[in-house]
Order: C-alpha cells, then structure tokens, then sequence
C-alpha cells in the first residue's frame, strides 16, 4: 500500500493569507492572458475565412500605416494585460515579504530539510524563538494554532529542499548556509498537506509534511504536551536496545540520564513519537505500521536513510510496545 496518492492539496482552493494572494493573482493572470489569447485566435480566423489572395484591406484600417498596426497589437496589447498583472505581482510579493519579517508572528518554528524529512523545533510553550531555553524537536506534522501568523524559520542540513503547503503558501526554499523566512497563517482548522518541492534525492517524492491547524485552546496542550520531556522509565532491555541500535540517530528526550549514553539527532526526535497521525506522513501510526518501518525502511520509505539494524523478534515487539507509550 503505497501512499503515493493525495500527495499535496490545490492550490486554487486556499486555506491562509499567503495562499489565498497567489491564488488571486493566478485568476487575474488567467484573464490577462486568455483574453488576448482569445482576440488573437478570432482574428486568425477571420483573416483565414477571408484570404483571397488578394491585398485589399477593410476601410477602417486603411486609416493606418503597417507600423502604427504592429506597434498597437505587438507593443499595446500585450503592456495592457502585462502592467496590471505586473503591478499585482509586485503588490503580492511585498506583502509576503512584510509577513515574514522576524517579530511579526506570534512565534518562530524552525524547520530544517533533510534526507529525507523534516526536522522541526519549537520554541518553549509561551515563548517565541526556537532556539531559546526549553525549546523542543518534533518531527514532519507541522502543529499551529488557527487565525495567528506563525513564521517558519526555513533551513537545510544538507541539500536544497523546498517548503510546500499549497493551500497555506507558495514554495520557499530551504537553502544550506541561509535561512529563510515564511509566515503561514491558516483560517481555518484542518490538516494541510505539502511535500518537498526540489529533487533532492532519492527519497525526494516522499518527503512529506503536513500542518494541522487547531484551535487555540487544542494547539496550547499540544504544546504543553510535546515540551515535557519523557518521565516513564522503559526495561532495562529496552534501554539497552534504543542504545544499541536507535540511540547513534534518534532521541528520546528524558530517557536518558546520562549525556554519554547516544542521544542522535541525525533522525526524527522519538519523545512524542505516538501522537503523530503518521510515521513520515507516509503510513498510519500504528503497531503494526512501527513495526513495518522498523524492519523494512526502504520497503516503507524508498530511498530513505535508515537501514536495517537487526532486531530480533523480541527486541523488535518490545521496543515498538515502549515507542507506542510515547504520546
Ligand atoms: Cu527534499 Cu525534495
């Protein structure tokens, strides 16, 4: 069961002020270009319909010299519906830049591409900068609250990759060595679905992500949830086993004590990992799902950077029975 259906939303069904700008200005670039598209085709017609071999011209034009002709139709009619979608555009670029500018959301989540996912920071619940004390990692579901701007603070480990949300926003690039701005604001609750949208490898077509847009209220206890570090203590087996073969890539925050034992960030963080929907957004989060990625990642995720490691029966049923507590 592949999920290669339903890889992203319409565009032209927006859902956040950014997208809803580029969808307008898609309309109003659809008419300035239909429309002379069209007059072009009628006249071709007709002059088709009428060619007699013969040169003479109707009397209304005889009024004009052959220059004066081309300069209307070459020069005029294209700057009439060229300027207007020009003036748009720029208006449009203006406003997306002003949205992104650092403080004018209610707070910044830094996102950073890599092979083949999306590695996500937050900001301490009440506080703002993604990088400030308490900040947390999440990984490819992108949470929000409805109705206020957030900012994504765009960057990348590795190659370029590209952020995309049709219906929240256009494409921004996630450059190594930069960092780029984008601020999406949803109007209304609902899940958003996006997907890398520069070839960045192998595993390019299935680095998904999705946002989901809550209410305020519903957005704080998520918050407040996937900031609180892991409190439960695992079997010792299972320590043993998330240090042996999970811990040189991914994290659960809490679960170690002591800093020396491997704590990876090379992979998604694993704190929360059972409060999302789905693993890389790709199959349904479930025992059986975890188990299936775990054995099999390049049966899962073509492409993608996790091989193999091993487990036997009882390891493998053990470790996903603790990473399902991890809510
Ligand atoms: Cu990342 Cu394509």
């Amino acid at each position: 069961m592949h999920a290669l259906a339903l890889v992203a939303d319409s565009v032209l069904d927006p859902a956040g002020s950014g997208a809803g700008e580029i969808a307008r200005l898609w309309w109003v670039m659809v008419v300035a270009t239909l429309v002379p598209f069209g007059v072009v085709l009628a006249l071709l017609v007709v002059a088709l319909l009428r060619a007699r071999g013969t040169e003479t011209r109707r009397p209304f034009l005889e009024r004009f010299t052959d220059r004066q002709l081309i300069a209307a139709g070459g020069l005029g009619l294209p700057l009439l519906a060229l300027v207007p979608v020009a003036v748009m555009t720029i208006g449009v670029g203006r406003t997306i830049d002003a949205e992104a500018r650092p403080g004018a959301s209610a707070f910044e989540i830094e996102v950073t591409g890599k092979q083949f996912w999306w590695d996500l920071r937050y900001p301490a619940p009440g506080s703002t900068d993604p990088r400030g004390p308490g900040s947390f990692r999440a990984a490819n579901e992108i949470h929000v609250p409805v109705g206020r701007p957030v900012t994504l603070r765009l960057v990348s480990d590795d190659v370029i990759h590209s952020f995309w949300i049709p219906r929240l926003h256009g494409k921004t690039d996630l450059v190594p060595g930069r960092v780029n701005r984008l601020t999406i604001n949803a109007d209304r609750p609902g899940e958003y679905r996006g997907q890398c949208a520069e070839l960045c490898g192998l595993g390019h077509a299935f680095m998904r992500l999705v946002v989901v847009a809550q209410p305020a209220e519903e957005f704080r206890e998520w918050w407040e949830r996937q900031a609180r570090p892991v409190r439960s203590r695992p079997a010792q087996s299972v320590r043993q086993t998330f240090a042996n073969s999970c811990g040189p890539c991914h994290t659960i925050e809490g679960l170690y004590d002591d800093p020396a034992v491997f704590s990876g960030t090379f992979g998604p963080d694993l704190t929360h990992v059972a409060s999302r929907a789905r693993l890389g957004n790709l199959i349904p989060n479930t025992r059986e799902g975890l188990g299936r990625w775990i054995v099999d990642p390049e049966g899962v995720k073509p492409g993608n950077l996790m091989p193999d490691v091993g487990l036997d029966g009882d390891q493998l049923s053990e470790i996903v029975d603790y990473l399902r507590t991890l809510e």
